[in-house]
């Protein structure tokens, strides 16, 4: 981890995961923004589940609403992982946050002047991101890194060959992996390696604060949505490994690459296709593809986050 905090846009679709990114990111980087995207449930519920995990953690940040539905499909969501809600079956408190803006992608271009060293991080579907490029495609020069959560050089999650972020909005990816400039993808290869179980539900709890007792209740709901439908004993968080992946590098590793989205597939539509076969010319690899992690350092990380934020 860098000395000092490095600056970090988070745009995301609350949901599970990105609520404990959003704690990981507040406890790890200086999280400068969030932006909000349609992807787990409806725009109306990500942005208030963004608005009520920065009001239950006391975050200073601002939240500006984007995309209501994809580029080119309609909105598709994963309620049967997330819930109706996108935050399980937790009871929320009223929320009184409001968003700063309608636009987020105006705030994401408009911070990218502002903060020296921005790291945008997606951890959503990738609607806003793309918007961005297409208003403006300098975007990428004023960027630190694109880090984004989503795809898979192996298999898929939402289908045997694509994993939900890409999946969500094909189009919208492969205007990023075409356009986006110095992209690291943190995908399922990682993320399903990185497994939260039971005892870290406990540790959160121990914590008896705010934003740790929210976080243990996403966990165990996620946990027993894991199990039941992957039959595993613990629940990916795959966000915040791409949060992660920013502010502690040294715990991953992956190689760049070239990866294309796949958009007309029958079977294949929102895979992310990765070149393994290394005859590729280097201004071909596009993207630096993370293939590993260490698990156990990355679960105490996310756990010390939860439970050091108010
Ligand atoms: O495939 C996992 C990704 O899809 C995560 O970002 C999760 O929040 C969902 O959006
Ligand atoms: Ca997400």
């Amino acid at each position: 981890m860098s000395l000092t905090p490095v600056p970090m846009l988070v745009d995301c679709d609350p949901g599970l995961d990105d609520a404990i990114a959003l704690l990981t990111a507040a406890h790890f980087a200086d999280l400068v923004g969030i932006t909000t995207v349609d992807g787990n449930v409806g725009i109306d519920y990500t942005t208030r589940n963004a608005l009520a995990v920065a009001q239950i953690a006391g975050l200073d940040v601002e939240v500006h609403r984007g995309a209501a539905r994809p580029l080119a499909d309609q909105s598709r969501g994963a309620r049967h992982v997330h819930g109706a809600t996108g935050l399980g079956n937790v009871e929320l408190p009223e929320i009184t946050r409001s968003v700063e803006s309608e636009d987020a992608v105006g705030f994401i271009i408009e911070t990218s002047h502002r903060v020296e060293g921005l790291h945008l991080v997606a951890v959503g579907p990738l609607t806003n991101v793309a918007e961005a490029l297409h208003r403006d495609a300098s975007l990428p020069e004023r960027l630190e890194g694109l880090t984004i959560m989503g795809g898979a050089a192996v298999g898929g999650n939402v289908t045997a060959a694509a994993e939900f972020n890409i999946w969500a909005d094909p189009e919208a990816a492969d205007t990023v992996f075409r356009l986006g400039g110095d992209i690291t993808m943190v995908g399922l290869d990682v993320t399903q390696q990185v497994l939260l179980r039971p005892a870290q539900v406990d540790q959160m709890s121990a914590a008896r604060t705010p934003a740790a007792a929210l976080a243990a209740e996403l966990l165990d709901y996620a946990i027993d949505r894991s199990l039941e439908l992957r039959g595993w004993a613990g629940a990916p968080i795959h966000d915040a490994c791409a949060v992660l992946a920013v502010t502690h590098p040294q715990l991953f590793d992956g190689r760049r690459q070239p990866v294309d989205i796949e958009l007309t597939g029958a079977h294949t539509r929102g895979m992310t296709v990765v070149d393994d076969r290394g005859s590729y010319a280097d201004s071909d690899a596009n993207v630096r593809v993370l293939r590993s992690a260490d698990a156990d350092a990355v679960i105490e990380l996310i756990v010390e986050a939860v439970t050091a934020v108010r």
